[in-house]
C-alpha cells in the first residue's frame, strides 16, 4: 500500500470522529494545510517530503482524539508509534525521524534537527497564513521571521503574549487528593458499562486499551487525578519505556526527578503523595514476574500505625476504594510532586530516548 494514503486513511479516521463539524473542518483544514507547508519547505531544503508530508498529517493526532492540547506533541507521538509500527512500511529510521518531529513540534523556541524543524516551521507557516489576523505566539516569532526571510517574503509581523496559565489550574497535591478520594470512595468498577471506569482509561487510544487495563489500571487511576488536578504528562516520556498507566514508569519517573523518597527518612509522608508499594499484591492476583513495585495509590492521610489511601483498582480485584494500609515494609516509597510544577519533559533525546545530560 502506499505509505501516504495508509497514514491518510489513519488519520482521516481520527478526524472523522471528532463530533463537532467546525472542530472537524478546522482539523481537516489544519491537518492538510500543515502537511502540504512540510512538502513545500522539504523540497526547498532538500529534505525527503513524503516523511515531512507523514509527520504534517500525524503531527496533532492526540488532541484530535482526545480534545486535549496538553502535552499533544508527545502524545501524538506516542499515539502514532504503534499505529506505523503496525502498518510494517516504514523503517526504523523513518519512523524516528517522523516520531520526533511530532513529539517536539510543540517547542517551537528550541532548535532541533532538521525534520523536527521543518514540522515546527510548517505548523507555524499554516497558521500565519490560514488566519487573516495571524496569530502567533512572541515566542515562536524568530522562527517566523527567519522562515519568511528563507522564503524571501519581505513583511512585518507581530506577536501577542499569551495568557499566563491561572494559578487555580496548575498542578496541587491538596487537589489531587481531594479528587482521587472522591473518586476512589465511588468504587469505580473497571467495566465497560461504568462511565466513570471509561474516564479513567480514555487517555489510551488503542482499541484494546480496556483489555489491556482491565484488572491492572491502579497507575492509569494515579494519572487520570494528576491530570485532573492540573499535571502536564504525556501518555508516555522518553526515556520510560511503558507508560504512565504502569506503576514502574511512575517510580522512574519519580527517581529521575528527584520526588522519591523512601519511608523514614526524615521526611513524613503527608496528604497528596504518591504511595508506591513494595509486593503487596497477594499471590494469585499477581501477575507474572510482577516487579516490587506491584501497586501504587495516593496517600490521604497518615495514621499511627496506617495510611488511608485512594486507589484504582485494590489488590488487583478491578474496583476502586479508599483502603487502610499496614504502615509496614509493604510500603515501597512516597513520591512527592512539587505544586505548580511546570511540565520540562521535552528535554530530552526522543531519538536515542535519554533525558539531555544538564
Ligand atoms: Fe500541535
Amino acid at each position: 500500500m502506499d505509505r501516504i494514503a495508509a497514514v491518510k486513511e489513519y488519520v482521516d479516521g481520527i478526524i472523522n470522529r471528532i463530533e463537532n463539524p467546525e472542530d472537524r473542518k478546522y482539523a481537516m483544514l489544519h491537518t492538510y494545510g500543515v502537511a502540504w507547508c512540510c512538502s513545500l519547505l522539504a523540497q526547498k531544503r532538500g529534505l525527503k517530503e513524503e516523511i515531512g508530508y507523514i509527520s504534517g498529517l500525524l503531527h496533532d493526532i492526540y488532541t484530535y482524539f482526545s480534545g486535549s492540547v496538553m502535552c499533544h506533541g508527545q502524545s501524538s507521538a506516542e499515539m502514532a508509534r504503534p499505529a506505523i509500527k503496525n502498518m510494517k512500511l516504514f523503517s526504523e529510521e523513518e519512523k524516528k525521524l517522523i516520531l520526533s518531529a511530532v513529539f517536539y513540534h510543540s517547542s517551537k523556541d528550541r532548535i532541533h534537527e532538521e525534520y523536527d524543524e521543518l514540522l515546527k516551521d510548517a505548523d507555524i507557516l499554516q497558521t500565519y497564513y490560514s488566519t487573516r489576523k495571524p496569530k502567533i505566539p512572541k515566542a515562536a516569532l524568530p522562527r517566523l521571521k527567519r522562515l519568511l526571510k528563507e522564503l524571501n517574503i519581505a513583511t512585518e509581523v507581530t506577536g501577542y503574549e499569551p495568557e499566563a496559565v491561572e494559578e487555580s489550574l496548575l498542578f496541587n497535591r491538596f487537589k489531587f487528593a481531594a479528587l482521587a478520594e472522591a473518586l476512589a470512595g465511588q468504587n469505580i468498577k473497571g467495566e465497560r458499562e461504568s462511565k466513570e471506569f471509561l474516564a479513567i482509561i480514555k487517555y489510551y487510544p488503542e482499541s484494546n486499551a480496556y483489555e489491556e487495563l482491565k484488572n491492572s489500571w491502579c497507575a492509569a487511576f494515579v494519572y487520570h487525578c494528576a491530570l485532573k488536578a492540573g499535571l502536564e504528562l504525556p501518555i508516555k516520556q522518553p526515556p520510560y519505556k511503558y507508560r504512565f498507566a504502569g506503576v514502574g514508569t511512575w517510580y522512574s519517573w519519580g527517581a529521575d526527578k528527584g520526588f522519591v523518597f523512601k519511608d523514614r527518612e526524615g521526611i513524613i509522608p503527608e496528604r497528596g503523595d504518591i504511595v508506591i508499594y513494595n509486593n503487596i499484591i497477594p499471590e494469585g492476583r499477581k501477575q507474572e514476574n510482577s516487579p516490587w513495585h506491584d501497586h501504587i495509590g495516593i496517600l490521604l492521610a497518615v495514621e499511627e500505625d496506617y495510611l488511608l489511601v485512594a486507589e484504582g483498582n485494590v489488590d488487583n480485584g478491578n474496583v476502586s476504594g479508599i483502603v487502610k494500609r499496614k504502615h509496614d515494609n509493604t510500603i515501597g516509597c512516597f513520591l512527592r510532586i512539587p505544586d505548580g510544577i511546570e511540565y520540562d519533559g521535552f528535554l530530552c533525546d526522543y531519538k536515542a530516548s535519554e533525558i539531555y545530560k544538564q
